[in-house]
């Protein structure tokens, strides 16, 4: 039984998703609430190896099928070592990152069959469904400027897609995975709270604390009104 509270962010990349996480954890310990921060894919002594296998040069050729399986398996050791077990303890839990993004990404980004992407997400995750997600909305333009601005390793694994801009069935493989999102976002409106990200990052964490505080108190059945830090 999940005793805890689960929250997951998503998003494309360059919203910002990692530093408000951060943002979120440090608030919500400052508040004294017990809370753990992980994240996607990685975060398990196994996961780890299989994020080095997704984001090494040279292994860019790996096909959507086992790149499928391969961000499925962490996520499956992520549960079952840190998400399942911090929950039942009734911690607060934030995933950088879950299963929205492989329906995203390898579903409606790489085109493989949502009937597949839907049975891998339950596979790997039961009942281990977040209570509450932040989808951090960023125009694609505006994200892959300020994510090449950091230029992290993992882009490597859809260089072809965000830099030469490839086309996936005729539309451009950045613009499937925002199209998907809004759509998971619309078929999960009591879960998925949809954040304008193309503010400056002050604004959003406004936004995203008032929403924490209104959930917050519904769980713990208390007036929780947060103090920010970060
Ligand atoms: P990461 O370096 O963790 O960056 P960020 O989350 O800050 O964007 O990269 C994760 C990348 O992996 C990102 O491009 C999205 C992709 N991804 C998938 O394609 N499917 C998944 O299931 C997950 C968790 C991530």
């Amino acid at each position: 039984m999940k005793e805890g509270f689960f929250i997951t962010l998503e998003g494309f990349e360059g919203s910002g998703k990692t530093t408000l996480a951060k943002i979120i954890y440090k608030t919500l310990l400052k508040n004294g609430l017990n809370t753990v921060l992980a994240k996607e894919p990685g975060g398990t002594v196994i996961g780890d190896k299989i994020r080095k296998i997704l984001l090494e040069r040279g292994n860019e050729g790996l096909g959507y099928k086992a790149e499928l399986l391969l961000f499925t398996a962490s996520r499956a050791e992520n549960v079952r070592i840190n998400i399942k077990p911090s929950l039942e303890k009734g911690l607060i839990v934030i995933c950088d990152r879950y299963f929205d993004s492989t329906t995203a990404y390898q579903g409606f980004g790489r085109g493989i069959d949502m009937s597949v992407i839907d049975y891998f997400n339950n596979f790997a995750v039961e009942d281990i469904i977040p209570n509450l997600t932040l989808f951090l909305d960023v125009d694609t333009e505006i994200g892959l400027k300020r994510a090449t601005m950091f230029h992290k390793n993992l882009e490597l694994r859809f260089e072809d897609e965000f830099i030469q801009k490839k086309e996936v069935n005729g539309k451009l493989f950045l613009e499937r995975v925002r199209d998907g999102y809004y759509q998971i976002a619309r078929q999960n409106p009591e879960r998925i709270k949809i954040i304008d990200a193309n503010r400056d990052i002050s604004m959003l964490t406004e936004d995203i604390i008032e929403i924490l505080n209104l959930k917050l108190s519904e769980k713990f059945k208390r007036d929780i009104i947060l103090k920010l830090h970060n």
